[in-house]
């Protein structure tokens, strides 16, 4: 039994100090405090038993792990929240969490660099937000809503007198990306390009491909980036290269690790989420027609749809020692929040895995919450809804083709895919 270290460097990206912080790894890893009670190694991302059906495994974890346990696995060892009220306090209490580390994505430690926002604790969190939140508030995303239409559109006029399509391929990999691109003020034609980095970046578990992928995708924004210097623009590349909080610019470091989480967090994401609610919207007619015959009740039912369909994880690390439902936990301590499980939470959800659109209105934590809350949650909700109009307005009836067999490939972010649909 190892023990776990106890001091956590400060995450500051103006003093690279030691990290990334290390990540235990397999059974002869686990801390001396962790109760041997508790320990598990579901290997949930690769248990064929997650596999076939992922949104029951996080529904039944509820009945058969303990709220709070430890897991123990080849990427990574933790300790697991599947209990709303403990993923919203791990969320809200910067104090004890830290987001120090957070990510999967590796880098050179000689020439570290952050993925901002998200691996920053606050206060200094806050002066990142607060650069892109104006461009991504409630407000400022319904300036989207007739573009998000038009590309929707556009998608749907390139397959609909085939009577079939791809889904991932021919709808829900290419909304998310053409949206990034206006966002980011990139051009449409690095569509293709964008669709590919995404794959090979996000769907693999390999290092070294990650490493490889990373430098491609990272030339291209650092060019990106020095053309937004000379020719600023109102899209957030440009708006995060010439903010000077407080008078200071962001360092060179800060700008790249920034503009490049913002396209590691905003598309795959929303493709999954998309994915997994059109595969169940093709199997459940009935409940199509419900939603088409209510239309005014659009924003709830998306809303129930990212609580049903959450598709990622929250990861943090202990700052201090804490005791939560009695069990002891110490600074070094890594944590997951499994959110789609806690949106699963039987006590905050009454009978979880009913898809219902009238249900009294909860905090779901599908974009998690607290400070790091997802900075894009109104344009992936926007994304979703108006994806959701165009395509039952103009293909009402559609379903899985014969004989597709749908697979959820192992993944960080849960959706299944190729997704074969027939109409
Ligand atoms: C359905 C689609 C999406 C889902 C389910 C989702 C989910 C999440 C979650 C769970 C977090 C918190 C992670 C944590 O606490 O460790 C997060 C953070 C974040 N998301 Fe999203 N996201 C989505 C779409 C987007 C989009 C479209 C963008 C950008 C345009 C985006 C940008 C970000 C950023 C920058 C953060 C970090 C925020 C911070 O640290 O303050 N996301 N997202």
């Amino acid at each position: 039994m190892a023990t776990a270290p106890t001091i956590i460097p400060e995450n500051d990206p103006r003093n690279p100090v030691p990290f990334p912080l290390p990540r235990a790894a397999g059974p002869d890893q686990v801390p001396s405090h962790v109760p041997e009670a508790l320990i598990r190694s579901t290997n949930m991302l690769f248990n064929p038993e997650f596999l076939a059906d992922p949104y029951a495994y996080f529904s039944g974890m509820h009945e058969k792990l303990p709220p709070i346990f430890y897991d123990v696995g080849r990427i990574g060892n933790a300790w697991q929240l599947t209990k709303h009220e403990d993923a919203f306090f791990a969320l809200r209490h910067g104090e004890y969490f830290s987001s120090a580390s957070s990510t999967p994505f590796p880098r050179d430690p000689s020439d570290y660099f952050y993925f901002l926002p998200i691996e920053i604790d606050p206060p200094m969190h806050r002066k990142y937000r607060a650069i892109v939140d104006p461009l991504v508030n409630p407000q400022a995303v319904l300036k989207w809503e007739e573009r998000i239409r038009k590309l929707s559109n556009d998608l749907i006029d390139s397959v609909i007198e085939k009577g079939e399509c791809e889904f991932t391929e021919d709808f829900a990999r290419p909304l998310p990306v053409c949206v990034f691109l206006d966002l980011m003020g990139l051009p449409q034609d690095m569509r293709d390009q964008f669709v590919t980095w995404v794959v090979q970046l996000l769907k693999t578990f390999d290092p070294t491909q990650m490493i490889g992928t990373m430098k491609v995708i990272g030339d291209y924004l650092k060019s990106a980036i020095e053309d937004k210097r000379k020719n600023p623009d109102e899209g957030m590349i440009s708006r995060i290269v010439h903010a000077a909080p407080n008078g200071e610019p962001l360092s060179d470091k800060e700008i790249f690790g920034f503009v490049f989480f913002v396209f590691i967090a905003g598309i795959d994401t929303v493709y999954a989420t998309l994915n997994n609610i059109w595969y169940w919207l093709a199997r459940n007619p009935d409940r199509r027609h419900e939603m088409m015959a209510d239309p005014d009740n659009i924003n709830a039912q998306v809303e129930e749809l990212l609580r049903v369909f959450s598709v990622t994880f929250s990861g943090r690390i202990l700052k201090q020692d804490l005791e939560l439902r009695g069990v002891q936990m110490k600074a070094g301590d890594r944590i997951t929040s499994i959110l789609p499980a806690c949106n699963y939470d039987p006590d905050v959800f009454p009978e979880p895995r009913k898809v219902d659109f009238h249900r009294p209105r909860k905090p779901i934590l599908a974009f998690a919450g607290g400070v790091h809350s997802c900075m894009g949650a109104h344009l992936a909700r926007l994304e979703i809804k108006i994806g959701l109009q165009e395509w039952l307005k103009r293909i009402p009836e559609f379903s899985v083709k014969p004989g597709a067999e749908i697979k959820y490939p192992p993944s960080a972010v849960v959706g299944p895919e190729p997704l074969p649909l027939v109409w």
